[in-house]
């Protein structure tokens, strides 16, 4: 569980965002959209123990959010590539858990790699790779870790939409099989609507959140969904929120 109690990050005195309540079940697959400069990536920053909060309060689970990273308990992926250019596929998946102190298991990072389709792509470097092969590694990775909370900062953001939409399908049948919880900062609407249970659309300046939609689509969903009247009004209602914040 992810507790958020009337977060707030300044720097100097830019308030980045303000006043952030929000609470995340375990298991949860929770979206974040707004526009840019609205302060997700901080939001999510503070949430993964990355940004210290100005006020306000996070807890994960019973720990704080810096001692449940420095355990392992979070997983992240972004939307720049971090991999390490000069380490195979394989070697980058298996490094984080080498950093946590854990040890590696290569027949799981390799089955890890084989379930996002990456077969046969193991000992390959990541300049042998494309945009969207890269960001599977990242994810794999992340697992690999094994936390249990996976922050996701626009990982798709650079990916053509073919990719990402397949990307997208595979993000939540990984979420359903293994029970993680995720939250997902997106500029897509489509995109925030299609992957989570719950969506958080926040607005800027100063950065906070203006509503929280239940997202009502079937599951295990494909994208199929994508002609469906649900998720076009649901799209809608979204945009239309995003929209009235920003005339204001
Ligand atoms: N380390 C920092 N120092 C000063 N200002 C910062 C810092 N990090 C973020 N900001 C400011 O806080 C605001 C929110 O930034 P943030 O990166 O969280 O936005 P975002 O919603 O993720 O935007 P985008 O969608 O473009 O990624 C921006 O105005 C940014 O300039
Ligand atoms: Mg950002």
């Amino acid at each position: 569980m992810i507790e958020l109690e009337n977060l707030t990050v300044t720097f100097d005195d830019f308030t980045a965002v303000t006043d952030i309540n929000l609470h995340i079940e375990r298991g949860e697959f929770v979206t974040i959209v707004g526009p840019s400069g609205c302060g997700k990536t901080t939001l999510l920053r503070a949430v993964g123990g990355l940004q210290k909060p100005t006020a306000g309060r996070i807890q994960i689970d019973d720990q704080r959010p810096a001692a449940a990273q420095k355990a392992g308990d979070i997983g992240f992926v972004f939307q720049q590539q971090t991999l390490f250019p000069w380490k195979s596929a394989l070697e980058n998946v298996v490094f984080l858990r080498k950093m946590a102190n854990e040890s590696p298991n290569r027949k799981e990072a390799r089955a890890l790699l084989d379930s996002m389709g990456l077969e046969g792509f193991e000992d390959a470097r990541p300049s042998a790779l494309s945009g969207g092969m890269k960001q599977r590694v990242a994810i794999a990775r992340a697992l690999h870790l094994g936390a249990d909370v996976l922050l996701m900062d626009e990982p798709f953001g650079e990916l053509d939409e073919i990719t990402r939409d397949e990307l997208g399908v595979e993000i939540r049948s990984l979420w359903r099989r293994e029970q993680k919880t995720i939250v997902f900062v997106t500029h897509s609407v489509p995109e925030a609507v299609f992957l989570g249970n719950r969506c958080v659309v926040m607005r800027d300046e100063p950065g906070r959140i203006e509503a929280t939609f239940d997202i009502d689509l079937p599951d295990p969903r494909d994208t199929e969904v994508f002609g469906s009247r649900a998720f076009q009004e649901q799209v809608a209602t979204v945009r239309q929120t995003l929209h009235e914040s920003y005339d204001e």
